[in-house]
């Protein structure tokens, strides 16, 4: 695809700020709308663009997907040819804690910019969907062509929810359109959250880390470079109305996850155990064949590699700005 002048929702975030890194380096216009929430330090969200700043084709705009009127407006004074949907409230556990917000923003919040993107000259949608839409799927590897109707958080119906709209909203503006389910992505930057960055960031403090379940629980834990290679490949791609697996194809135990941090960091984890949560599926595993055969999609980073990837980044941000990784 040649140069465009790309929407990014969600794009102060871990996996937008990779991906509006990588639509500037290669000469795109980016606009950025993202309201700086506080699910974890909005701090780290500065931190995350900007960078961006130094390009001229960049521009931020505080905003809120559930505002209709905003997003109208942008449709009106930008000549967006490309969304790239990412604003959600992410995470599987914190849906159980506020269900309804889950709802306002990533359904509500995406079919107002449905709405707004009506009647536009947009020649691309994107949506972040994820390998929650599985739920504790019996066959793996999971395929895009399995049944989803299962959903086992309000997390993942939200984003199921989100590919149905994607889905109607293609049926009537024609806009052709891409749902990109990922699978558990880390890497520099990764959410405060999950597992490897909360794991590493523990384990350097010599605190106990919460262990759920008895270690066997597996994710595709799949790299930020290859998440941004899938979705460049999928901005490029042919599809009219189209879902992708993005995984790494090569789940790991939580037990292993544990083990491999801990070598990396040359510490004995101290474990925290709980039971699993009820919204926890037990495995992810992509079928990333679709990808593989029309986009090209080759997932490179193996998961020692990763997280060293993540621990030097994260050695960092500990020197730079510690206060915000402790
Ligand atoms: N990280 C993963 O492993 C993963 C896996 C599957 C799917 N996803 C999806 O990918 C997308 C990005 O995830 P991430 O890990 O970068 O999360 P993130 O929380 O770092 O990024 C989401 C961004 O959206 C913004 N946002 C939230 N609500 C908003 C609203 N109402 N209006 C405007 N902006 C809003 C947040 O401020 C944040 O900067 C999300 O849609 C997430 O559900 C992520």
């Amino acid at each position: 695809m040649s140069n465009k002048t790309v929407l990014v929702t969600g794009g102060s975030g871990f996996i937008g700020s990779h991906l509006i890194n990588r639509l500037l380096d290669e000469g795109n216009g980016v606009v950025c709308l993202d309201n700086l929430n506080d699910f974890y330090d909005p701090r780290i969200k500065d931190l995350n663009r900007e960078s961006h700043y130094d390009f001229d084709q960049y521009s931020f705009l505080e905003g809120d997907i559930r505002d209709q009127g905003q997003l109208n407006k942008i449709f009106k004074d930008n000549d967006i040819e490309v969304v790239i949907h990412l604003a959600a409230m992410a995470g599987v556990r914190p849906s159980l804690e506020d269900p309804k917000l889950y709802t306002d923003v990533n359904i509500n919040g995406t079919q107002n910019l449905l709405e707004a993107m009506n009647n536009s000259g947009v020649q691309k949608f994107l949506f972040a969907s994820s390998s929650s839409v599985y739920g504790n799927n019996k066959k793996t590897p999971f395929s895009e062509d399995d049944i989803v109707d299962y959903q086992i958080s309000p997390y993942g119906a939200t984003k199921k929810m989100g590919e149905i709209m994607c889905y109607t909203y293609h049926h009537l503006s024609e806009i052709p359109t891409t749902c990109l389910r990922f699978f558990t992505v880390y890497g520099p930057g990764q959410r405060p959250e999950m597992a490897i960055h909360k794991f590493t960031r523990l384990m350097k403090n010599n605190e106990p880390i919460p262990f759920y379940g008895d270690g066997s629980t597996a994710r595709d834990y799949t790299y930020i470079d290859d998440i941004i290679d899938g979705i460049f490949g999928a901005m490029n791609g042919k599809d009219q109305f189209v879902i992708y697996n993005l995984g790494h194809s090569d789940p790991v135990k939580l037990d292993e996850l544990v083990y491999v941090i801990g070598e990396r960091l040359g510490c004995e984890p101290i474990l925290d155990r709980h039971p699993l949560p009820a919204g926890d599926v037990i495995q992810t595993f992509a079928d990333v064949s679709r990808a593989k055969s029309r986009l090209d999609y080759e997932p490179q980073v193996r998961i020692d590699d990763g997280i060293s990837q993540f621990i030097e980044w994260f050695d960092r941000m500990v020197t730079s700005h510690g206060e915000l990784f402790s």
